[in-house]
């Protein structure tokens, strides 16, 4: 269409899987995922999250990426282009909003990862030889609103200036060079964990599967996990997918994305439970995992002290191709639907999410006594979006591609790019058809139920 501006796309397929693989591997991997799986019985909850990665994540991340890339538009555009439906425009819109509120709060924590690769360099992990007195000094910081907003806002503006620069010279070329980074010092940190004296005890936790521990509740956590951790139900794929080329296949590069956060995932559960089961740690801490109980493995290994650098710009950088994820998602709706000039749009809708961003990190510390629900700001708005918008956004997705824009009319755009591999494998496109159509609407079902609580609820009426 003539007056369409010209859009811009990745320079290349690779750049593309890089830079969504870099939004799916973020603090979803490195800290939440090994901290869960200590809380839900190692192996055996490994093994119920790859069932979700396989059967829920990787369908709808295709579909996600497909609705992108079929519109070349934002979440919102993308659902007016293919319906003009008020109803399925405000499912995007709602993509946008949950952009807003995890960058807020993500950032947040992103910057406490970014304030300890200061504290690794300072030495100051080295008086601490209990989780106690690291969890100490961990809350000592957040509790300074000085400290917590200082580094909430430099991390806020690293993100700013990749997307101010653009998607090929932002956001592809600085996952690029972030992401081979990441893979090395996460090589490097399993390397480590893995030749510690007593390594082999975390281990064999990690592939020893304690059945026992499987319960409804740990597969609805399992699930909620693998949606958060590939960037599901919000248009963060979409919004990539829409910068990609016909020529490039989806079911290819939406498996290069899911192998690749799996094996970090896996990868950093390794290198973290050697760790702690080397030196007799619990593995079961909780969110407190990487920043309680890690510097204790820090203090007491062999090299801790580059070892914690490294690991925490890991976890920075992680966090960083995640980060500029949800900003595009904003800026995106902006550039496409007002007619917004990027760099402006960034400058504005950055410096709002910063001020939305506040009250989270106020949280731990002068506002810690306020509660919305029973919950402190930030839990709050974590729990609404992680738990309530991405579980929305991935059902309504699916059944948006099922019964809704419809196979028909899906499939010839899928076919776009991998030609070969239909024509080898038709088999692949049944497979995505039933994973979209029944299991994922219903499984998300079933996890959203659990969210809000009223699983319990027809549970105590039954
Ligand atoms: N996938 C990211 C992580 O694992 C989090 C994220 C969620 C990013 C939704 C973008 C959109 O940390």
């Amino acid at each position: 269409m003539a007056k369409e501006k010209a859009r811009e796309q990745w320079g290349s397929k690779i750049g593309f899987i890089l830079a969504a693989a870099g939004s799916a591997i973020g603090l979803g991997n490195i800290w939440k995922f090994p901290y869960v799986t200590g809380q839900y019985g190692g192996a055996a909850f490994i093994l119920v999250y790859l069932i979700c990665i396989a059967i829920i994540g990787l369908p709808v991340l295709m579909g996600e990426v497909l609705i992108g890339r079929t519109t070349h538009k934002n979440p919102v555009g993308a659902f007016a282009k293919l319906t003009k439906s008020k109803f399925w425009m405000g499912i995007g819109g709602m993509g946008v909003v949950a952009g807003f509120i995890i960058l807020s709060y993500y950032t947040v924590v992103a910057g406490w990862a970014l304030g300890y690769v200061y504290e690794a360099i300072a030495g100051n992990f080295y008086s601490f030889s209990a989780p106690s007195s690291a969890g100490a000094h961990f809350n000592n910081l957040i509790g300074n609103p000085f400290w917590i907003v200082g580094y909430f806002a430099l991390f806020m503006l690293l993100t700013m200036g990749i997307v101010f620069s653009g998607v090929r010279n932002g956001i592809e070329k600085g996952s690029k060079i972030m992401m081979p980074i990441l893979f090395l010092l996460l090589i490097i940190l399993v390397l480590r964990g893995v030749t510690l004296e007593g390594a082999a005890k975390g281990i064999k936790y990690f592939l020893h599967p304690d059945w026992s521990r499987i319960s409804a509740e740990s597969v609805l956590i399992a699930m909620g996990q693998a949606f958060f951790t590939l960037s599901l139900g919000m248009g963060a794929m979409l919004t990539y997918g829409s910068y990609m080329s016909e020529k490039d296949s989806i079911p290819g590069s939406a498996l290069s994305i899911v192998t690749l956060d799996t094996l970090i995932a896996l990868m950093a559960g390794l290198a973290i439970f050697t760790g702690v089961f080397a030196y007799n740690l619990k593995p079961d801490a909780g969110p407190g995992l990487i920043f309680h109980t890690l510097p204790v493995v820090f203090t007491r290994m062999p090299g801790g002290y580059i070892f914690s650098i490294l690991f925490f710009i890991l976890l920075s950088l992680a966090a960083l191709t995640s980060t500029i994820s949800l900003l595009e998602v904003i800026i995106a709706y902006f550039v496409d639907e007002k007619n917004w000039e990027r760099k402006k749009a960034v400058l504005v809708f950055g410096g709002i999410t910063f001020l939305l961003g506040i009250p989270s990190a106020l949280s731990f510390n002068v506002m810690s006594g306020v509660k919305f629900f029973g919950f402190n700001f930030f839990d709050f708005v974590d729990f609404t979006a992680a738990n309530i918008l991405l579980p929305i956004g991935g059902f309504f997705i699916s059944v948006f591609i099922a019964y809704y824009w419809g196979f028909k009319n899906a499939l010839p755009e899928l076919r776009k790019g991998a030609e070969r591999l239909f024509e080898k494998y038709p088999v692949v496109i049944t497979f995505w058809k039933i994973f979209i159509k029944y299991f994922a609407p219903v499984l998300i079902f079933f996890v959203f139920l659990n969210s809000v609580g009223l699983l319990k609820i027809i549970r105590e009426l039954f």
